[in-house]
């Protein structure tokens, strides 16, 4: 049999993705895999049964359906106060996952160097690998996961094409406040650098933090690509929707490696979806309302257990220093977990380059029923 790529050697399967497999196989309740257990909103639901009557049933424009570009323009200047023209500045992709391929594949050519932060969201290292590039690594340092602005420098010096920025980011929970991405602009605007921001979570932010839109910073809409989605904001992980936003140049040319990877997001869904990007800003509010109480829920509940955790500032996602249970490393912690305490989280090394190994990703996207049954099972482990 021939030999598959090299390429595919430099990482392996998706580590989040497997915990779920055993989460299933023992019955656990999933805290692995960020997807809620609830239903998207109503007025989604009533625009996708539309759809589905509609002439909605073959390809889409493949750079975007174009009500749906014409939404998406809408609300994003209503939250970013960029003026956004949806015939220039956009492409639509399958999710925020394809929208980071799109834009490390338009970015960077064979051999460039990709800044990424560590722990990263585990598609980062893959994807620029997949882009030809070779990722170099920016430490987030737990308990703060701030990131030490001479190392950053010193990543720059290597004269990356790209930095990845994750914000709200996961796995950590941190939102970047805006001085941190004028300093991450003022450094790629010195080194010619793309600026790519993965942003699914922007309207997942715990008081007093706020969302800032590096694209909208002075100086940034030329070298920012922002990837964004809206998995999370809609709770419709399954429909498959993000996009790249990005000055009219670069998406001219992202638009091609969209097309040819996948042609296009699914056109019914695109549709539907247009009734989500209309929402009224209450939507958002009641949004953030709700995660702030499924965050207090569950970390009450962590508290209790006495383990370590660094609370999230933005997103779904919390990570818990298992060191205290004395059982091992992350990976034999968190399948123990899985087989014998019934919640299912992931191994916090999957995320880090660097060698930590006692942190544990619980997301708590989950109905408060079921962070209470996931919490209760967890008191297990108080004092073990
Ligand atoms: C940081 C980050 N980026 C991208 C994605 C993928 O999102 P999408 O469903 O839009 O592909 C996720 C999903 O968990 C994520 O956490």
């Amino acid at each position: 049999m021939p030999a598959t790529a090299t390429r595919l050697q430099g990482f392996t399967e998706s580590v989040i993705r497997g915990m779920s497999r055993l989460a299933t196989r023992h019955n656990a309740i999933n805290l692995a895999q960020g997807f809620p257990d609830f239903d998207p909103p109503e007025p989604l639901l009533a625009a996708l049964e539309r759809a589905t009557r509609g002439p909605f049933h073959q390809y889409a424009v493949t750079w975007g359906a174009p009500a749906f570009r014409q939404a998406l323009a809408r609300k994003i200047q209503r939250f970013s106060g960029m003026a956004v023209d949806p015939d220039r500045d956009l492409v639509v992709t399958c999710g925020s996952t394809e929208a980071m391929m799109v834009a490390l594949m338009t970015a960077c050519n064979p051999g460039d160097r990709v800044v990424v932060f560590s722990p990263f969201y585990e598609n980062y290292a893959a994807d620029a690998i997949l882009s030809g590039a070779e990722p170099i690594f920016v430490p987030l340092r737990p308990p703060h996961f701030s990131y030490d602005p001479a190392e950053l420098e010193h990543a720059f010096a290597q004269k990356p094409k790209a930095i990845i920025v994750c914000n709200p980011s996961n796995p950590t929970g941190k939102v970047f406040t805006r001085e941190e991405l004028l300093h991450i602009l003022a450094l790629a605007e010195r080194h010619d650098t793309f600026v790519v921001m993965d942003e699914p979570y922007e309207h997942i932010v715990f008081e007093p933090h706020r969302h800032v839109h590096a694209a909208a910073l002075p100086g940034a809409a030329a070298r920012t690509i922002t990837c964004s989605s809206l998995s999370k904001t809609y709770s419709i992980t399954g429909w498959r929707l993000g996009y790249v936003h990005a000055a009219p140049e670069v998406i001219a040319q992202a638009r091609k490696v969209h097309d040819f990877l996948t042609v296009g997001a699914a056109a019914p869904l695109q549709e539907a979806a247009v009734a989500g990007l209309e929402m009224p800003d209450s939507y958002y509010a009641g949004l953030q309302a709700q995660y702030t109480a499924k965050r207090d829920v569950f970390l009450s509940y962590l508290r209790r257990t006495g383990l370590p955790f660094t609370e999230p500032q933005g997103a779904y996602y919390v990570q818990v220093d298992v060191r205290p249970l004395n059982r091992g490393s992350d990976v034999e912690v968190a399948e123990w977990m899985t087989r014998e305490i019934g919640v299912a989280g992931v191994p916090g090394s999957s995320f880090f380059r660097e060698p930590v190994d006692h942190l544990i990703r619980f997301h708590f996207a989950k109905k408060e029923e079921t962070l209470h049954a996931a919490g209760e099972r967890l008191l297990k482990l108080q004092g073990s």
